[in-house]
């Protein structure tokens, strides 16, 4: 089980059955933001507020700061090995087989359960606009999924926010059929859903910050810096509004389809997390400074969990009725808040219109970390089975989207987001470690892009990554070694006999005869066939 799967063997396997490389550093970076920015800044801002109160700001900071010692890790990996699967390839080349199976199934929490986030995420921006706009007043029973909490080792439901949430439900297999059927984003509409989630967020900086008053920044830290229990304070944010910028990471998962990917892909992964901070940051100051950002208590006056039973309680009375904290559709709420209601409606239909190309940025991956996995024979061959008229994996992109919407309508945004942070991390966290390794492993091996000070860069990453999770609620951080004990028994009953580096199998056998040419098929975002081509 501790087996590797060489580098050698991973590129060759990248070359033999290569995808068509047309992706530039701009198309890249454009695919970047547009996995990056969703639910994380347009929703849980309000989350990271009642964590943190105005110094979420300051959240912002320390999980983009995480992020961007990770994303130079990453770049190295990628630009030495530009292949599909990141994290779960550069783990298997490393730290061999079992490790990166682990790494790979918590890249399922990363990218169904985030998936599912989004959804719940665009439910609220859908819900405050029916509300809004069109003065329509859909059931709550019908709008959120419960509140969960855990009763010694046993979950159970608060109904008090609603039961199911049937628009993350819709969404959620929408997008799911799109993408079976073969609907993949042209370059064009993935670059049109980046502009008009960038003019949203501009035009909140814009509106925002003239009217910003120092005295909405007042108290700075109402939970302090940790808080009195995991998961709050402005460290508690950090972990949760990590959620905003995962996503940079598709960057590398499109290597395989990207031309001079050495020189490209670092920039993409770079140049986007960059752009998404510098935004980040200003809209987080922006809508602390226009409406404030204090936590609403709980009726014993302690600081209570977003999402939490004591907090919709908190946020169902009366005087608490207007706060940041409370909205489902942060954004559009200050906006309100601050006399532009129509600009708030527009934010909306912006969030509305944009976040569904995030789900699909996070299904596709899913989709696509399962493909390799199957190719590896580590998951069975059905997974890569390939409808014989649409060409894609359909039965794996039904099974993920089932998932996904189940997550989406059962559980509220911001406990979604905290179990996918916990997946995410840990699979930094190997990266990170890994890149290290391979240094002293193969010192000599060609990187065609070095990791700055990579000693200090590496293992500031990795701790980063740990002091993020370590600081998630305590639920969250339950779920990663529950789920990675699953998955141990899966690998051990399966995996384990079946893999292809296991059986001598490292070159990679034909795939079903119905398969499309590349191992995996193209990523959305790249230029479809009639796209014009730059090579
Ligand atoms: N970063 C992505 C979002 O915030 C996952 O929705």
């Amino acid at each position: 089980m501790w087996r590797v799967k060489s580098l050698d063997a991973i590129l060759a396997t990248a070359q033999k059955k290569s995808l068509h490389r047309s992706l530039g550093a701009f198309q890249l970076t454009l695919l970047g933001v547009g996995a990056i920015i969703g639910t994380g800044i347009f929703v849980l801002t309000a989350a990271a507020s009642q964590k943190a109160g105005p110094g979420m700001m300051l959240s912002f900071v320390i999980a983009g700061a995480v992020c961007a010692v990770a994303a130079l890790c990453y770049s190295e990996l990628a630009a030495m090995a530009p292949v599909s699967g990141s994290a779960y390839t550069y783990t298997y080349a490393v730290m061999g087989e079992l490790l990166a199976w682990m790494v790979g199934w918590a890249l399922i929490l990363e990218y169904a359960v985030a998936a599912g986030a989004v959804s719940v995420g665009w439910s609220g921006y859908v819900m405050g606009l029916i509300e809004n706009a069109l003065g329509f007043d859909w059931p709550d029973a019908l709008q959120a999924g419960p509140a969960w909490s855990m009763n010694g080792f046993i979950p159970s439901p608060d109904f008090s926010a609603g039961i199911i949430n049937v628009p993350a439900i819709v969404v959620a297999m929408a997008v799911t059929f799109l993408l079976m059927r073969g609907t993949t984003e042209s370059a064009r509409l993935n670059a049109i859903l980046v502009v008009i989630k960038v003019a949203a967020l501009t035009a909140f900086i814009v509106l925002t910050l003239p009217v910003i008053k120092s005295q909405n920044f007042t108290p700075f830290a109402p939970n302090g810096l940790f808080g009195e229990y995991s998961g709050m304070g402005i460290v508690g944010a950090a972990a949760s509004i990590f959620f905003a910028y995962v996503g940079f990471d598709a960057v590398s998962t499109a290597a395989e389809e990207t031309k001079n990917p050495q020189r490209n892909v670092p920039i993409g992964l770079i140049g986007s997390l960059g752009i998404c901070t510098i935004f980040y940051l200003l809209v987080a100051i922006g809508a602390v400074g226009a409406i404030g950002a204090q936590p609403v208590l709980g009726a014993d006056g302690s600081a209570v969990q977003p999402g939490s039973p004591a907090f919709i309680a908190a946020c169902q009375l009366a005087e608490n009725a207007n706060q940041l904290v409370c909205s489902n559709e942060a954004l559009a709420h200050v906006l309100r808040e601050i006399n532009w209601p129509i600009v708030g409606n527009a934010l909306g239909t912006a969030a509305m219109l944009a976040l569904p190309s995030v789900i699909l940025m996070m299904i596709y991956g899913q989709t696509r970390i399962f493909f390799v996995m199957a190719r590896d024979g580590l998951l069975p061959e059905a997974f890569s089975k390939v409808h014989p008229k649409w060409k894609t994996p359909h039965i794996v992109t039904l099974f993920t989207g089932m998932a996904v919407a189940t997550a989406g309508a059962l559980f509220p945004v911001g406990q979604l987001a905290d179990i996918s942070n916990s997946g995410t991390l840990f699979a930094f966290f190997m990266v990170s470690i890994a890149v290290l390794m391979l240094r002293v492993k193969e010192p000599n091996r060609h990187r065609p892009f070095r990791t700055p000070l990579i000693w200090i860069i590496a293992p500031l990453s990795a701790a980063g990554c740990a002091f993020l999770f370590w600081n998630l609620p305590h639920d969250a951080k339950m779920v990663l070694p529950i789920w990675g004990g699953i998955g141990l028994v899966v690998y051990l009953l399966y995996g384990y006999r079946k893999s292809h580096v296991g059986r001598g199998l490292v070159e990679v056998p034909e795939l079903h005869p119905d398969a499309p040419p590349g191992p995996v098929p193209p990523m959305p975002g790249a230029p479809s066939p009639t796209d014009k081509r730059e090579d």
